[in-house]
């Protein structure tokens, strides 16, 4: 696979960590001509940041994830990475793009079902080369971060509840050292309680280590829980874009309108409530264990 290649920073993207500009995604058919997925699309995410990607299914929201962790490649549009354009939207190996790791809704297959947890985590501290003992300790030490004690070590994946593998396939995410975590559906398969452990596990490692966030789902009533600005995606473009609390409490479009009907009335939560810390709101709070 190709190599990504640097050129010069944009003076437009000082704080911006990823930008995409002009972003079209098309796939292939069968019959007919290519299905365009993702037309026109452009947004940046900044350091620390944490971006939600809304909209119905279908709209297009996988599909750019996909991209920004160097897994699909565009039919157009431009990339910028840590200051640098990205010339190939192809990433170095199986874990995508250097810098970038992204979490789907279900890890199982994100995690070799033949390797203990430690191990599946080492794999990535080790980054390719063969995993040493120093490389299994710490990734004890990730287990832990993400509230899996020692006893999780040497179990395998399918030897874990959902929830507890999710925080498996975090912990490994966050041993690649990412700058950027895309995060696809993440918490949609799991159940209130253990989603509310994962939101808050995302918020303290956002707030202990500033990586940046793209967090990818259909459900407004999660996202405005977590993130600072919201992009509400449909067919393929952006409709409406800004801060979380602004697109929840007066959306401008009528989609967003039905997307926000949508949410369960228990489940909805004014975004202006949350203040400057929406992650206070969560509950349980906290414990991970
Ligand atoms: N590999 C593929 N080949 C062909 N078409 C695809 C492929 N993957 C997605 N599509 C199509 O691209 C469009 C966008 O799909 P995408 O998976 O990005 O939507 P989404 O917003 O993530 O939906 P969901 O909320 O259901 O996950 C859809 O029309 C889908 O059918
Ligand atoms: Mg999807």
């Amino acid at each position: 696979m190709a190599t990504d290649q640097t050129a010069t920073t944009r003076a437009d993207d000082v704080g911006s960590v990823m930008s995409v500009r002009d972003l079209v995604i098309q796939y292939k058919r069968a019959k007919g001509g290519p299905l365009t997925a993702v037309d026109g699309v452009g947004f940046d995410v900044n350091g620390g940041e944490i971006v939600g990607i809304v909209g119905e299914s279908g709209s297009g929201k996988s599909t750019v994830g996909l991209v920004l962790a160097g897994f699909l490649e565009a039919s157009s549009g431009s990339l910028t990475f840590d200051g640098r354009t990205i010339d190939s939207w192809s990433g170095t190996g199986t874990s995508g793009r250097d810098g970038v790791q992204m979490i789907f809704q279900d890890s199982t297959t994100a995690l070799n079902p033949r390797m203990r947890v430690a191990a599946c985590v080492a794999e990535a501290i080790a980054g390719g080369g063969s995993i040493g003992k120093e490389h299994l300790a710490q990734a004890t030490v990730y287990l832990d971060r993400v509230g899996l004690g020692p006893e999780f070590a040497r179990r395998k994946p399918r030897e874990l509840s959902g929830g507890q593998r999710q925080r498996v396939a975090i912990a490994r995410a966050l041993a690649a050292r990412p700058r950027v975590l895309v995060c696809d559906e993440s918490v949609s398969a799991l159940d209130v309680s253990a989603r509310a452990k994962i939101l808050n596990l995302l918020i303290r490692i956002r707030q202990e280590e500033g990586i940046a966030m793209v967090f990818i789902s259909h459900d407004l009533a999660v996202v405005s829980q977590l993130v600072d600005r919201v992009l509400v995606m449909c067919k393929g473009e952006i409709l409406e874009e800004g801060p979380v609390a602004s697109v929840i409490d007066s959306p401008q479009r009528s989609y967003t309108q039905q997307l926000l009907a949508a949410i369960p009335r228990l489940e909805r939560t004014p975004a202006s409530m949350h203040g400057t810390s929406p992650a206070s709101q969560i509950q349980p709070k906290g414990e991970l264990k």
